[in-house]
């Protein structure tokens, strides 16, 4: 055979970068002969402490019904989200993650005429949301690990559809301040969307309340996530809210059962699981006290985080400190792929789960 399915694939694909996952538990068992329950997990920002009780409960109960297709126009949960924001619930649209949501906004908005504004050192799915659609990468500066909407601002030409920015940042952990954000919303031309991708902010002190902004018209869309403060990652549900135009748009471009049935279930539920949801954030807040302490004591810098996640800094010997901790039974993120090969990112855990790797950062960087 002569030709190639790659020189048979669409241009854009050709193109495109590749999400790499945190490492899965079984893969780094195997690869280091270690027992899977041994392993801790910190490194793709999951809710250490489980998912809501309430939310699994409620996905189990769904399971009876799952020879049915799940409600393909999520009413239910469309309903619930309204109560919640205080919008209507056309204003909403479910995704199988907000990831999702994400993909489906470029393909309802993106094409090779437009540009999209970004962080240079953003979430990697911004970048492949635009690359398939063919669109041009404006990639911003991100100086002190930081949005900078004033540079943002002054990239806008009459070709940007979009500026996405995420708050609170990911892999970073830093948030603007609300209210250079809402100003920053308000100078922007009408037809430029912005993206403001929430999925840590209920962990944020900082989180902006931009929905009187959505009301005044403004081309403004937010995503959510089940994934991380619910504990519903293995489920595949987040969503967007924006103005019901621009919901409607999207819902041409999505499956008709784009979200399975126990997803939704849970979803619901969790809204509702307001112990889980204090008990995930009181967890956080110490476990982010327990890290930055053991940090502080190992000599190492990071940025300090509004998010469930921590941007540490190991210096030169990064990779090597990444492989040595899975050899300990710890899985974390290397940055290198994001341009900061000196820095891991590690998912904030439980007492045990952070213990564990503060004891296994000092063996390493005393070896
Ligand atoms: C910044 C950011 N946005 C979106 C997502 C996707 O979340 P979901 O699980 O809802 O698809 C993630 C997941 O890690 C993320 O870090």
């Amino acid at each position: 055979m002569s030709i190639s399915y790659t020189e048979l694939a669409n241009a854009v694909v050709q193109k495109m970068p590749v999400y790499e996952p945190g490492k899965p538990i079984e893969y780094v068992a195997r690869e280091f002969g270690l027992e899977p329950d041994s392993i801790e997990k910190m490194a793709s920002n999951e809710n250490p402490f489980g998912a809501s009780p309430k939310a699994v409960a409620a996905a189990q109960a769904a399971l009876a019904e799952i020879n049915m297709y799940p409600d393909g126009g999520t009413i239910l949960l469309r309903d619930r989200l309204s109560k919640f924001w205080g919008l209507a619930p056309e204003q909403f649209f479910i995704g199988n993650g907000s990831n999702e949501a994400l993909m489906i906004l470029g393909q309802t908005f993106l094409n090779p005429d437009c540009e999209v504004i970004y962080g240079e050192q953003a979430f990697v799915v911004y970048k492949i949301m635009t690359t398939l659609a063919g669109a041009k990468a404006v990639p911003v500066a991100m100086p002190n690990y930081c949005t900078d909407l004033d540079a943002m601002r002054a990239a806008v030409t009459e070709r940007t559809r979009m500026i996405i920015i995420t708050e609170p940042n990911n892999p970073q952990g830093t948030a603007s301040d609300p209210e250079a954000l809402i100003a920053f919303a308000k100078s922007l031309p009408e037809h430029v969307i912005l993206v403001v991708d929430e999925a840590y902010a209920e962990f944020s002190s900082k989180a902006a309340d931009l929905r009187p902004l959505i009301a005044e018209g403004r081309k403004i869309v937010c995503t959510r996530t089940f994934s991380k403060l619910y504990g519903l990652a293995g489920f595949r549900i987040g969503y967007m809210y924006g103005s019901s135009e621009v919901i409607g748009l999207m819902n041409r471009v999505r499956q008709p059962f784009n979200v399975n049935l126990p997803a939704q279930a849970a979803a619901m539920a969790a809204l509702d699981d307001t112990e889980f949801v204090e008990k995930t954030l009181r967890g956080n807040a110490e476990g982010i006290k327990t890290l930055y302490a053991g940090f502080e004591k190992l000599g190492l810098r990071y940025v300090p985080t509004q998010t469930n996640f921590i941007l540490v800094h190991v210096g030169p010997n990064a990779g090597t400190v990444f492989v040595e901790l899975e050899k300990r039974g710890v899985i974390v993120r290397p940055m290198k792929g994001y341009g900061m090969p000196e820095s891991l990112r590690i998912t904030v855990g439980t007492l045990a789960q952070n213990a564990k790797l503060l004891a296994a950062l000092e063996a390493i960087l005393n070896a």
